[in-house]
């Protein structure tokens, strides 16, 4: 395990000292006590650098230690007196660590390192070895709101293997309290080097966001994803819009009106949401631009209705209003790229996939964002793109990802883990 002395060189000034090669490479190391939402920040973080086609990895230092120690420390293992135990958990985050590094050797560009990293004798370590490998990034969770803390050690006796073999819940609750006190004897904020502190940001409206000597493009990114995420549940309802003239006859994009059957989904999806949202004081309801989706939605009525130019599908270019069988006959060779790299094809003066996702970027933000329901009309590019965020999807999967018509698919905002429903209301 490397020494912790000696790691005189706080992030700012390593961070100068990096070559091209390992600037682009980031770790995001997350800090903070026990259930305090750094886990579901983490991956939440990961989910969203991956989508916008980052190479990002979550290397959760728990998991290491359940490897080589077992699932049964009981809180003693945690205490700040424990030097065994301080020596046993520094040693598993260095393994975590030199992992994450060997990862990026191999051409991964952000690691999320996910641990308490709650002392600065343990920061310093994590520094010193990152010290000319890569950019590093604190990211401090703080969260002062006990009903908030309450919530997050049910969920973690429930979920975390550490309590797997424990039948008692009151037996685990008390140990997993113990070990927060242990934690929190110990605790050293973060004022070192680069840094991003949340501070009751998962459920209040007044949150704070502090951050020091942060930089660049990704850093930058990440600042404005994580400044508009917050925990409060609320559901995403994705749908296609209602059967067009141009679905009828296997054409592609175009502005189409909506089918007699596009009409009758139009009429039940707008009974579906007023059922489903009618207990909401507020929810809004976003469209492309394209008369398809604004049709479909006509019949919703007593929200707000948002027209998005980036919820629009995919611009097919030269081929746009063509049948399939159309593109093959005349344009083979356009066909047959589209076919053996659906993701990074784009259409000649048109878009790919890739660049849908782009686009897509401010729209997820801005779901994120949203504290009440938000339904979306659009496309089958488009909502490929936009449910393939939520689920983790790998990229290349997105292009074949199955978007039926006349399907409603609701997203639980807000909870760990993905919670997904689907509604076939034709
Ligand atoms: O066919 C309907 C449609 O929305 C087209 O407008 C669009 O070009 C297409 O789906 C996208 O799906 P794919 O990428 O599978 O061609």
């Amino acid at each position: 395990m490397p020494s912790a002395a000696g790691a005189g060189a706080a992030g700012a000034v390593a961070d100068r000292l990096l070559g091209p090669k390992e600037r682009r490479r980031l770790a995001i190391v997350l800090v903070g006590l026990p259930a305090r939402g750094k886990t579901f920040t983490a991956a939440k973080l990961t989910r969203y650098l991956r989508w916008l086609g980052h190479d990002t990895k979550h290397f959760n230092v728990g998991k290491y230690r359940r490897l080589k120690h077992g699932c049964t420390q009981n809180a003693d293992f945690f205490r700040s007196d424990n030097q065994e135990g301080i020596d046993a958990r520094n040693e598993v985050a260095a393994l975590a660590m030199d992992d994450m590094l060997s990862w990026m050797d191999e051409g991964g560009q952000v690691g999320v390192f996910d641990a308490t990293n709650s002392t600065k004798l343990r920061r310093k370590m994590l520094l010193t070895m990152a010290e000319g490998k890569c950019q590093v990034i604190f990211l401090e969770t703080i969260c002062k709101d006990p009903a908030v803390i309450d919530q997050n050690i049910r969920l973690k006796i429930r979920k975390s293997p550490d309590y797997a073999d424990q039948p008692d819940y009151e037996a685990a609750l008390a140990d997993f309290k113990a070990r927060l006190v242990n934690y929190s004897k110990a605790y050293e904020p973060v004022d070192e080097g680069s840094y991003i502190k949340m501070i009751d940001m998962v459920s209040e409206q007044d949150g704070q966001m502090q951050v020091n000597n942060i930089s660049g493009y990704l850093p930058g990114r990440i600042v404005f994803f994580l400044v508009n995420t917050h925990l409060t549940p609320r559901p995403i309802l994705l749908t296609r819009h209602g059967e067009s003239m141009f679905n009828l006859n296997g054409r592609i994009g175009g502005d189409p009106e909506l089918s007699a059957t596009g009409d009758i989904y139009a009429t039940k999806l707008a009974s579906f949401v007023h059922k489903r949202l009618k207990s909401q004081h507020s929810a809004s309801i976003w469209t492309s631009t394209l008369r398809r989706t604004i049709l479909t939605a006509t019949h919703i009525t007593g929200f707000p209705k948002v027209q998005w130019r980036a919820l629009d599908e995919i611009d097919a270019g030269i081929c746009d209003g063509m049948t399939y069988e159309e593109i093959k006959e005349t344009m083979p060779d356009e066909y047959q790229s589209r076919k053996l790299d659906k993701l990074r094809y784009r259409y000649p003066r048109g878009e790919s996939y890739l660049d849908v996702i782009q686009r897509l970027e401010p729209v997820i933000v801005e779901l994120e964002r949203q504290r009440s329901p938000v339904v979306v009309v659009a496309h089958q590019a488009i909502l490929r793109s936009l449910y393939a965020y939520f689920t983790d999807k790998p990229l290349d999967e997105i292009p074949h990802i199955e978007m039926p018509l006349h399907t409603i698919i609701e997203i639980q905002m807000g909870v760990p883990g993905v919670q997904e429903k689907r509604y076939k209301l034709l």
